[in-house]
């Protein structure tokens, strides 16, 4: 029993800030069951028509995204360690299954392949059931945030291999001019598909098909190269040392030195995650504008466009608590960029290329996104800017009950965009306290 409901049966009189607790717990009760309704209802299992594998996940939407999404998975796992750790050991196991022998893990599993809906996204294949692109590194965090919700050490001795594999995949693959930077070869790879920030790789798409025209002939440069990604980087087509997916790559690597029982391995992992922040802050920070720049190109050109990856670094421990300062003080509590009415948008409202609608699935282009609010919610809260966090997750509890669980939201109006039914919206109910 709740101190309140501890009150309230002894005939106590609530008072006005109980009566807001209250609330508060619930709403933060009617949010978890509605996740666990929608995660239940995106669920899927059974067994391949490939290889006859058994498969057990959550797809991200069941209209618009039926198949296993890398980074998707890794935060519905997330969520479901607070309904279901169970199902959360199972959607990972999954996913590890996609992981080739030599360490690489697909954006997408198509457990089962459906032409029709496959033939609707833009996708480079390495088998007819898996994609040839990679996602942000989420996994090991998953991975560890399984393991500390379950304390199940043989999930973690059966997945940590995987997840190291994958990681030194990335190095080996990734990273060929040997900086610590890892790159992403097409704009999907980011999971921030159509951000601003890639128009002048693209040629300033002014529309949706126009992106997917772009991606098209991106993957055709491709094609002769095979899925060789040291020819793919070489070919400089599309190459960006991108500050979210090296952000999400560093706090991986730290997950790791948390996870392996091995201390050399554990201070190897801490290492590299340490060069990895010190090329973040070399190469990408602009200490005039107080904020971090993707790298386009082999050339690495900073982008100028202010989008949320500028503020990613703060995911990453041993951050220098000055640079965080202003990467708070200066962006995310600035009006101006990113102190909208329901915080944060995906691009610094005065940016090049902001949109904080999402006309026909043209994303990543302003709207406010559940996952990046947990990720900065739980940086900031871990760096004691506890009422900022407290903030952003109160913004997104109430964007989530008031307009279900979408895609992504407007910034200003808070209204839900895009899909429907959208799984990674139920991480909602982890946002820190
Ligand atoms: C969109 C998002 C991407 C996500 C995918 C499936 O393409 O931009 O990040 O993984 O949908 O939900």
């Amino acid at each position: 029993m709740s101190d309140v409901d501890r009150d309230k049966a002894t005939g106590g009189a609530g008072s006005h800030s109980e009566d807001d607790a209250d609330t508060e717990q619930a709403l933060r009760t009617r949010l978890l069951e509605r996740a666990r309704a929608l995660l239940a209802a995106n669920h899927r299992e059974g067994v391949s028509p490939w290889e006859g594998r058994r498969y057990d996940y959550t797809c991200p939407s069941a209209h618009s995204y039926p198949f296993q999404w890398f980074w998707d998975s890794c935060f519905h796992a997330i969520a479901l360690t607070r309904i279901d750790v169970e199902l959360a050991k199972a959607e990972l196991r999954s996913l590890a299954q996609g992981a080739r022998p030599d360490g690489f893990m697909p954006h997408i599993i198509f457990w089962q392949p459906d032409r029709e809906v496959m033939a609707r996204q833009t996708l480079r294949l390495s088998t007819p059931y898996l994609s040839a692109s990679i996602q942000p590194p989420v996994i090991a965090l998953a991975v560890e945030r399984v393991y500390r919700a379950s304390g199940d050490e043989r999930f973690r001795d059966e997945l940590l291999p995987v997840v190291a594999a994958f990681f030194r995949w990335l190095r080996d693959n990734r990273d060929p001019d040997g900086d610590e930077l890892i790159a992403v070869v097409q704009p999907d790879e980011s999971g921030v598909d159509a951000s601003p920030k890639y128009d002048p790789l693209l040629g300033y798409p002014g529309d949706n098909d126009d992106l997917v025209r772009a991606i098209n002939a991106i993957y055709a440069r491709y094609e002769p190269l095979g899925n060789n990604d040291r020819r793919i980087i070489a070919a400089d087509v599309f190459v960006v040392e991108d500050v979210l997916v090296n952000s999400i790559y560093a706090q991986g690597l730290q997950s790791l030195a948390r996870l392996t029982r091995d201390p050399s391995e554990a201070a190897e992992y801490r290492a590299w995650a340490g060069r990895v922040l010190a090329a973040l802050m070399e190469k990408c920070y602009d200490p005039v504008r107080g904020l971090f720049l993707d790298l386009l190109g082999t050339e690495e050109r900073r982008t100028e466009v202010n989008t949320i990856s500028a503020l990613f670094p703060l995911i990453v421990e041993g951050l220098d608590p000055a640079v965080a300062e202003r990467l708070v003080a200066d962006h995310l509590r600035n009006p101006a960029e990113y102190a909208l009415p329901y915080p944060a948008p995906s691009v610094a409202a005065d940016a090049p290329g902001f949109n904080p609608d999402h006309p026909h699935g043209f994303i990543w282009r302003g709207p406010t996104w559940v996952n990046s609010n947990w990720f900065l919610a739980h940086a900031l809260h871990d760096r004691g800017y506890v009422e900022d966090a407290r903030r952003i997750g109160a913004a997104t509890r109430a964007l989530v009950d008031a307009q279900g669980f979408r895609e992504c939201y407007n910034p200003y109006t808070g209204e839900g965009q895009n899909a429907s039914g959208f799984g990674w919206t139920s991480l909602v109910v982890d946002f820190p306290d």
